[in-house]
């Protein structure tokens, strides 16, 4: 199976001074069309949040066109596309517009937006991180017990577990200030004990970033328009840097596992026959 992760696209974000080197949608576009030129094409398509800048309908409109334009078989699952809101998201009026990439689970504590679904022997399990009106994140108690009880349920069973807020320390420290603030160490002692968690995957960072949680591995994808600085200063203030983007590709067999490659989505010349 193969996975291609896009991340905080941002649709409807004012660049500012960065009017026309910063546009997400076309960005996205661009995005979207390296997917679908991948040589073996992808199964599931994961979206980790801010899908839009504010939540606004026209931008999750927006969002859905530009899918029907470059990945058409979407809508018969070719791909399968899953996705969570992120702090930039409304998650509920998200799922309005996009109900087939958010498939709500039967036993969901009310007013979480979390997301679940079986692809191809793998569950992916899409959690609610966001906090109303705040850029950081939390798993909160009830989200927390929803999920004890449905990895119990999958006992045995291969999970994705997707979410915004990466449920880890960069040491990116404006980033962490508006990271997962709570839920990270209950969230690490689930996966150990179901143990059969393959990759936790989010975005927020705007960043390529990799990590650990519970004896599963955790990748951050950069987001599909513009990243943030990569300084470890704990002083350094949030800046933007204009990278080639990325998606995330992963792929995963039941016998082989997981394996995470990144791909730059403005094409390099190749390949070359070696
Ligand atoms: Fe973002």
């Amino acid at each position: 199976m193969l996975i291609a992760h896009l991340t905080d696209a941002h649709l409807g974000l004012d660049p500012g001074g960065l009017v026309g080197r910063i546009e997400p949608a076309a960005a996205l576009r661009r995005a979207l069309a390296h997917v679908r030129g991948l040589g073996t094409p992808a199964d599931v398509l994961l979206l980790s949040g801010d899908l839009t800048e504010s939540g606004a309908d026209a931008d999750y409109q927006t969002l859905r066109r530009l899918f029907d334009e470059e990945l058409p078989g979407h809508r018969h699952h070719q791909p399968r596309v899953l996705a969570v809101g992120g702090n930039h998201d409304l998650p509920l009026r998200a799922r309005q517009h996009l109900a087939d990439w958010m498939p709500a689970p039967d036993n969901l504590p009310p007013g979480l937006v979390c997301v679940k679904a079986e692809h191809g022997g793998l569950h992916f399990i899409g959690l609610d991180t966001v906090v109303p009106g705040q850029p950081h994140g939390e798993l909160g108690s009830a989200q927390l017990d929803w999920l004890a009880t449905t990895l119990q349920s999958l006992a045995g069973q291969p999970v994705l577990i997707f979410m915004h807020h990466p449920p880890m320390l960069t040491g990116m420290a404006a980033m962490d200030d508006c990271g997962l603030r709570h839920g990270r160490a209950e969230l690490a002692r689930l996966i150990a004990a179901h143990g059969q968690v393959q990759l936790v995957a989010a975005g927020h960072m705007h960043r390529p970033i990799l990590g650990a949680l519970g004896g599963a591995p955790v990748v951050v994808a950069p987001s599909t328009s513009h990243q943030i600085e990569l300084d470890l200063n704990p002083n350094a203030p949030l800046a933007v840097r204009l990278e080639p983007p990325m998606i995330g590709l992963y792929r995963w067999t039941p016998e082989d596992g997981i394996a995470c490659h990144f791909s730059h989505v403005q094409a390099f010349d190749g390949p070359f026959p070696i």
